[in-house]
């Protein structure tokens, strides 16, 4: 399964992207805004940085907003996936993005038929964001679980990104779901790391190497 840095923290991704597990990144207007810097340098500099998909999300709401808008996000760098809203309006885009070959990824996603509808406008990637629906008591991985059984039924390409993800677990069940990509934060991949097995294991170890002669 793939691993998407989920923010446009700078400094975050070049550190993570230098562990070489990182294969793209997600962007949204909220992470943006929480960078403080004009969203063409941030997204510039994520473009030097990293060599994968790299979401950036449009802003309008009409089909011809989101057009122009994800065309000029498009010209930024051949790695640019433009991020769209799973709407009606959003979804006339995705299609005419797709004749054009430009990427999409198709975002605040909540049910299996928006993402069937995605498909079939030629979405290149798909979010749904689980852990927003078992904020309010669904259980967010089924959406992705059926995603996956609806994408596979009729050999859609659309390649699914499990969003919103809150914590370890989540990541293991989208891979266990069989999801292409899984995205998330920086803390949240840093736990991808730990076992305190591992730090237990590791400890013994230098101990009882401390007990071998050294000639
Ligand atoms: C995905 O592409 C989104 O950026 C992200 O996962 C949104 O989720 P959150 O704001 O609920 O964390």
């Amino acid at each position: 399964m793939k691993i998407f840095l989920d923010t446009a923290d700078v400094k975050q991704i070049r550190e993570a992207y230098e562990w070489g597990i990182i294969d793209g990144v997600t962007t949204n207007p909220t992470h943006v805004a929480k960078t403080g810097r004009p969203p063409a340098k941030v997204y510039r500099e994520i473009c030097e940085i990293v060599d994968g998909p790299i979401s950036l999300e449009t802003i309008g709401l009409k089909a011809e907003e989101i057009l122009s808008e994800g065309r000029a996000l498009a010209k930024i760098h051949k790695n640019v996936v433009v991020k769209v809203v799973n709407t009606v309006e959003g979804l006339k885009a995705v299609k005419q993005f797709t004749a054009e070959g430009i990427k999409t990824n198709v975002t605040v996603t909540f049910s299996p038929l928006q993402a069937l509808l995605a498909a079939k406008c030629g979405a290149t990637y798909i979010s749904p964001f689980v852990g927003r629906l078992d904020a309010i008591g669904h259980v967010g991985m089924d959406l992705a679980r059926q995603i996956k059984t609806i994408y596979t039924n009729y050999k859609y390409p659309t390649e699914i990104i499990v969003a919103a993800v809150r914590h370890p677990l989540h990541v293991l069940e989208a891979a266990l779901a069989g999801a292409e990509i899984c995205t998330m934060a920086f803390d949240v991949v840093q736990q991808l790391y730990h076992h305190p097995l591992t730090d237990l294991g590791i400890e013994m170890f230098l101990n009882d190497w401390k007990k071998v002669p050294k000639q």
